[in-house]
C-alpha cells in the first residue's frame, strides 16, 4: 500500500501500518519532509513514532518518494492522507490537495486499485472524487474510491493508528471493499475492534460529526463556566458531578482556555460551511455559538490578567506556561495558550513563554514573545503566572520552590488542573477560569 501525504496523518498511518506487517510506501510532493522520514526522523513531536518508524524502515516494509509514477506500480491500495486546511478568507475546506492528488495518481493507475480517503473532508467530496478518478483513470483500469476516516489524537497516534476504537468504511461499490479492509485491519479486527461499513456520505459525516460532538461538549462545560463565575460556583466540582452520570461522561468535560488544534476548529467551520452549501445552514448555527463561547475563553483569561495588574498589562513581566494547542504536542496551529501569550504581549504586556515543545513552531508564528530555556527561566521576577497548556512539568511544579522564584505569587490556572488549595497555601494568589476562588 502507499499513504499519500505524509503530514500528521500519513506519517503515523504510514509507519504503523508497516507495523502491522504491511509493505508501505510514503509519498509526499515535500522533498524535505520525505528525506527527514526516510532517515528515521519524525518531522513533529509524537511520542513513540519515532520508534515504529525507525523500526519498519529498517525491517524494509516501509519506504517514502516523491514520485507518484513509482507509488503507482508500488501498490494497489493506496491511502489519501493529505491537509484539507480552512481555506483562506472562508469557513470551507480547500480540497486542493486532495484533488491533486487525484490528478497526479490515477492516471498512473494499472489494474484495478482502491484509494481509501482517510483526510477530514465536507460530505459529497469522495463522490466527486471518484468522478473526477472516472474521467482520468487509463483503459483498462480502475479505480474505487472509499472512505476511511481518522480519529487519531495528536499525543496518541501510535495507539489511536495501531488500536482505534472502531473503524469505519464508506463505499458506493458492489466490489470487495469490506474485504480488503478486513485484510488491512485484521490485527485491530481480530483484537476486536469494531468495523462500520456504511456508505461514503454517511463514513465522511461520522468524522465531522464526531468532532463537532468533541467540541459543543467543551464549549458546554466552557458556557456554565461563565455562568459559575458570576453565580459564585466552581465548574470543577460541578464537572466531576454531572460527568459521573454515563449519559453524559466525564471526559470532554475539561473546562478551562477551549479546544485549538488542526481539527477541531477547521472542522466546526468547515462543516458550518457544508450545512449552508447544501441549504442547511440552520442546521448547524449552534456551532458558531460553539466556537464563539470558545474564544470568549481566550478573552476572559486576558480579562483576568489585566484585572491581576488593576487594568493596564502595560510593561508586566507575564508569564505564560505552555505554547502548544495541548500537552504531550509541538503542536501551535490555533493554539489558545499561543493566542493568549499574543494578545498579552500586544496589550503591552513582556510575556515570557515556556512550552517543552511547541517553542520552534511558536517562534514561526509568534516571533515577537520572549521565549525561556527553561520554566525556571521563564517564571523568574514574573509578576503574573498563567497555566495555559497543561504539560505534566506544570502540574508537578512546586508552589513554595515556584514563589521564590517570582517577584509576586500571583496565578491563573487556565485549565483547571492545579490544585488550588495547595497553591493557596504556598502563598500564591489564585484566579482560574470558571471558578470563584
Ligand atoms: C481531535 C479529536 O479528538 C480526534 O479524534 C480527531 O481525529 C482530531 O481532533 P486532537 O486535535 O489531537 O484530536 O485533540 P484533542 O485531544 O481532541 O483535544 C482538542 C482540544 O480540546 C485541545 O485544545 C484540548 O486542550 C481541548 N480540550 C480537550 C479541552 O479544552 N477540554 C477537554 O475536556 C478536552
Amino acid at each position: 500500500m502507499t499513504v499519500i501525504g505524509t503530514g500528521y496523518l500519513g506519517a503515523t498511518h504510514a509507519a504503523c501500518m508497516a507495523e502491522l506487517g504491511h509493505t508501505v510506501m510514503g509519498v509526499d510532493v515535500d522533498k524535505h519532509k520525505i528525506a527527514s522520514l526516510a532517515r528515521g526522523e519524525v518531522p513533529f513531536f509524537e511520542p513513540g513514532l519515532p520508534a515504529v518508524l525507525e523500526r519498519n524502515i529498517a525491517a524494509q516494509r516501509l519506504s517514502f518518494s516523491t514520485d507518484y509514477a513509482e507509488a503507482a506500480a508500488f501498490a494497489s491500495v493506496h491511502f489519501l492522507a493529505v491537509g484539507t486546511p480552512q481555506k483562506r478568507g472562508s469557513y470551507a475546506a480547500d480540497l486542493s490537495h486532495v484533488e491533486d492528488v487525484i490528478t497526479e495518481l490515477v492516471p498512473q493507475l494499472r489494474g484495478k486499485n482502491t484509494i481509501f480517503g482517510k483526510s477530514t473532508v465536507p460530505v459529497g467530496t469522495a463522490a466527486h472524487l471518484q468522478d473526477m478518478a472516472n474521467e482520468l483513470v487509463a483503459p483498462g483500469a480502475s479505480v474505487e474510491i472509499v472512505w476511511n476516516p481518522e480519529f487519531l489524537r495528536e499525543g496518541f497516534a501510535v495507539k489511536d493508528t495501531i488500536s482505534p476504537d472502531r473503524i469505519v468504511v464508506g463505499h458506493a461499490g458492489t466490489t470487495d471493499v469490506e474485504a480488503i479492509a478486513r485484510e488491512i485491519y485484521a490485527q485491530p479486527l481480530s483484537q476486536g475492534t469494531p468495523l462500520l461499513v456504511c456508505d461514503l456520505q454517511t463514513a465522511e459525516l461520522v468524522k465531522v460529526a464526531a468532532n463537532a460532538f468533541l467540541a459543543t461538549k467543551i464549549s458546554f462545560i466552557n458556557a456554565v463556566s461563565e455562568i459559575c463565575e458570576i453565580a459564585g460556583a466552581d465548574v470543577v466540582p460541578l464537572a466531576k458531578a454531572i460527568g459521573i452520570d454515563d449519559r453524559i461522561g466525564s471526559k470532554f468535560l475539561g473546562a478551562g482556555l477551549g479546544f485549538g488544534g488542526g481539527c477541531l476548529p477547521k472542522d466546526i467551520r468547515a462543516f458550518m460551511a457544508r450545512a449552508g452549501e447544501l441549504g442547511a445552514d440552520q442546521a448547524l448555527t449552534f456551532l458558531r455559538e460553539v466556537d464563539a463561547i470558545n474564544m470568549r475563553r481566550r478573552d476572559r483569561c486576558v480579562d483576568m490578567a489585566k484585572a491581576a495588574f488593576g487594568g493596564s498589562l502595560l510593561g508586566r513581566r507575564v508569564t505564560v506556561l505552555g505554547c502548544a494547542f495541548k500537552p504531550n504536542s509541538d503542536d501551535v496551529r490555533d493554539s489558545p495558550a499561543l493566542s493568549v501569550a499574543g494578545s498579552l504581549s500586544l496589550a503591552g504586556a513582556a510575556v515570557s513563554v515556556y512550552d517543552p515543545q511547541g517553542m520552534d513552531n511558536a517562534k514561526k508564528i509568534f516571533p515577537t514573545l520572549d521565549y525561556a530555556e527553561s520554566a525556571r527561566a521563564a517564571l523568574t521576577e514574573a509578576e503574573l503566572v498563567i497555566l495555559a497548556t497543561e504539560w505534566q512539568e506544570f502540574r508537578d511544579l512546586d508552589p513554595a520552590a515556584t514563589a521564590a522564584l517570582v517577584s509576586r505569587p500571583y496565578l491563573i490556572d487556565g485549565r483547571n488542573v492545579l490544585d488550588i488549595d495547595a497553591w493557596q497555601a504556598g502563598g500564591w494568589q489564585v484566579k482560574a477560569l470558571g471558578r470563584s476562588l
